[in-house]
């Protein structure tokens, strides 16, 4: 058995027209969004898979993104950057995520990009979100939705509001080492940080998990429980079964390939069977 493991896994107002430096250094205060940044997140290499995945299902260029449970909205700002035709839409419930992207990651971009994003403080189940040619929701955060119909409601909305020719992207992780309690650190030596990623608790009955995210800075104390997350552990079958069940045409997985270590190579590819890992991350693309 493998061990995959893509760095990608969460187990990782200015003046008008100018936009502000990138922020490379942390704060004396404990800013949590940044250390999440720097541990989980890679928007600038998700939107060029999401690009090029709507360009391999549909054979056309995608325009819209949004992107649903969008927290920071990071990965709309890096869409609005990659061409000047795209536009993007956030969405996410807590004003507190929303904030801090609006005073640290929307003041980045230029005045071109900037205009082209726009957030909404509402609920992905909202029947009246606008309308997209990628829906994106990253990070697994629809592990959330623990039961089928629930799934299934958030699913039917993201097929309604796709445009036509519209691509739903969303990931999942799993492997062997997700069915029991772990805790893996990794450390950010450059940037002064460790970031741990805790698997608590695994239910074989329910299939509910729960996990945390704690971040130790060098010479402080560790600070548990920055992030938690109460999911369900769907698999890629029930997840392309309750899509086709939501009426998408056609859903595709995206598996990760292996360098001779047996890592992942973050290069991820159509297949029809994936392979037996401790741990992987893939993605499951779904046609209107
Ligand atoms: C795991 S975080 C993911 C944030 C971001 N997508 C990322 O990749 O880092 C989950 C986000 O989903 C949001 N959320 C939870 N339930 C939601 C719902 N029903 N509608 C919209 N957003 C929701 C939370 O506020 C949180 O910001």
């Amino acid at each position: 058995m493998s061990k995959k493991q893509s760095d990608k896994k969460m187990k990782n107002k200015n003046k008008k027209g100018k936009a502000k430096k990138e922020k490379m250094e942390a704060s004396a205060d404990f800013d949590k969004y940044y250390y999440y940044r720097n541990s989980v997140q890679s928007p600038d290499t998700d939107v060029v898979f999401l690009r090029d995945t709507y360009k391999e299902i549909t054979g056309k260029k995608p325009k819209v993104l949004r992107e649903d449970f969008c927290g920071t909205f990071s990965i709309c700002c890096e869409w609005a950057k990659l061409h000047s035709d795209h536009e993007a839409i956030g969405v996410d419930l807590d004003p507190e995520p929303i904030k801090y992207g609006m005073e640290n990651y929307l003041p980045l971009l230029k005045e071109g990009p900037r205009s082209r994003v726009n957030v909404y403080q509402k609920d992905v189940l909202d029947k009246k979100l606008p309308a997209a040619d990628v829906v994106a929701a990253l990070n697994f955060s629809y592990s959330l939705f623990k039961d089928r119909d629930t799934l299934r409601q958030y699913f039917k909305n993201c097929q309604k509001t796709l445009n036509k020719d519209g691509v739903f992207v969303c990931d999942i992780f799993g492997g062997s080492q997700c069915y029991e309690p772990n805790e893996e650190e990794t450390e950010h030596v450059d940037k002064g940080f460790s970031y741990f990623w805790d698997q608590d608790s695994w239910d074989p009955v329910t299939n509910e998990a729960m996990f945390y995210i704690h971040f130790k800075r060098k010479g402080e104390k560790k600070r548990e429980k920055v992030f938690t997350y109460d999911w369900r552990m769907w698999s890629i079958p029930e997840l392309r079964e309750i899509m086709m069940e939501a009426g998408f045409s056609k859903t595709f997985v995206y598996w990760e390939g292996t360098t001779d270590d047996g890592e992942g190579d973050g290069d991820f590819k159509q297949v029809e069977s994936g392979e037996d890992c401790e741990s992987w991350v893939s993605y499951i693309a779904a046609m209107k």
